[in-house]
């Protein structure tokens, strides 16, 4: 049993590959790096069950095809992907290759091996939140960016190959996603961000008014999410949500994380068109289909966080 990890030096990619061999499990990783270090998986270099980390790019169908053969993949947790919003409304046409393009090797090489491929999808597919009521699976798909159209793109492809051609398919949809070996610039998440501008002492940029919300969920507790999933028949076919199940707004966020309201300051948004004001996951199906609950509190994941920047800082 190889699991191929597509994405996996990156964010939430080095926590998937850390709890699939935490579990035993082997282990392959594919990522070209473009918004990764290969140090994000120094921790596991002397693991024998990681078998090969691969640098290459999932546009590459060959090399694609290669590994599905040569390593005998049984499972592909998929990850890869151009992640910046902006960069997706500047540059829609890397999205498209590497979202959906990428997306259709992966399928096409499990096709021909019978893998399952498992599709990481995002919250950012969804419209926002009513105002009382949190987002299921069957919530309206409203894509506001060319980020979020090449994802839902990508998720209906991965659904042809289950309906059509009887491939073993799962989709998840993580909320906002935070934790240690997140990126602090801008390619990285809001947390990270406001936390290192805290630490170095210069104001925390808010775009817009602020009163955007959002569902913060750990990263560790997003990574056993998708190895459980993975990892479980029911999940095959299905759409499955993770998040906390409450949010909070980027102005209460601030506030939380910089103590302090004179180090906050709201600037212009540079995308308003695509933003979603409210965000806010139902993430009872996740608990009755695979028994999953996040466990860490928004407080607690923020302080593993700062240690974590604080380390990472001196360590440079
Ligand atoms: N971070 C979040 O809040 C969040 C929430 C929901 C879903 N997601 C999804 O989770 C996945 C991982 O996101 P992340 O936050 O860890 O981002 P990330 O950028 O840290 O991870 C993506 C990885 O893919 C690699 N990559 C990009 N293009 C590639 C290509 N063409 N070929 C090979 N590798 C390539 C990058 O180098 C990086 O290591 C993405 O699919 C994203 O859409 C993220």
């Amino acid at each position: 049993m190889v699991v191929l990890v597509t994405g996996g030096a990156g964010f939430i990619g080095r926590w998937v590959v850390k709890k699939l061999l935490q579990d035993k499990k082997k282990v392959i990783v594919i990522d070209n790096l473009s918004n990764s270090r290969i140090e994000n998986l120094d921790e596991f270099k002397e693991n024998e069950n990681l078998i090969d980390i691969i640098i290459d790019d999932i546009r590459n169908r060959a090399i694609i095809e290669n590994i599905f053969g040569k390593f005998k993949i049984s499972t592909c947790i998929h990850l890869a992907a151009q992640i910046d919003v902006q960069e997706s409304i500047e540059h829609p046409d890397r999205a498209f290759e590497i979202n959906v393009l990428g997306t259709y090797h992966i399928l096409e090489a499990a096709r021909k091996t019978n893998s399952k491929v498992v599709i990481i999808g995002t919250c950012l597919v969804y419209d926002m939140a009513d105002t009382k009521v949190a987002i299921s699976e069957t919530h309206r798909i409203k894509p506001r960016s060319p980020y979020a159209g090449s994802k839902i793109a990508a998720e209906e492809l991965a659904f042809s190959y289950y309906y059509g051609l009887g491939l073993p398919i799962v989709v998840l949809r993580p909320f906002n996603t935070y934790g240690p070996f997140q990126k602090t610039n801008m390619e990285g998440g809001v947390i990270s961000i406001f936390v290192k501008l805290k630490n170095k002492g210069e104001k925390l940029k808010i775009f817009g008014d602020g009163t955007q919300t959002r569902d913060f969920l750990y990263v560790e507790d997003c990574a056993d999410f998708i190895v459980g999933a993975s990892e479980n028949e029911n999940c095959i076919g299905e759409v499955i949500n993770a998040g906390m199940g409450n949010d909070i707004s980027i102005n209460e966020l601030a506030k939380l994380i910089a103590d302090d309201e004179n180090l906050i300051k709201h600037v212009k948004h540079h995308h308003p068109q695509s933003e979603i004001m409210k965000l806010v996951c139902d993430n009872s199906k996740a608990k009755n289909l695979l028994n999953w609950e996040p466990k860490t509190p928004l407080k607690e994941g923020i302080q593993k966080l700062e240690n974590w920047i604080m380390k990472f800082e001196r360590g440079k």
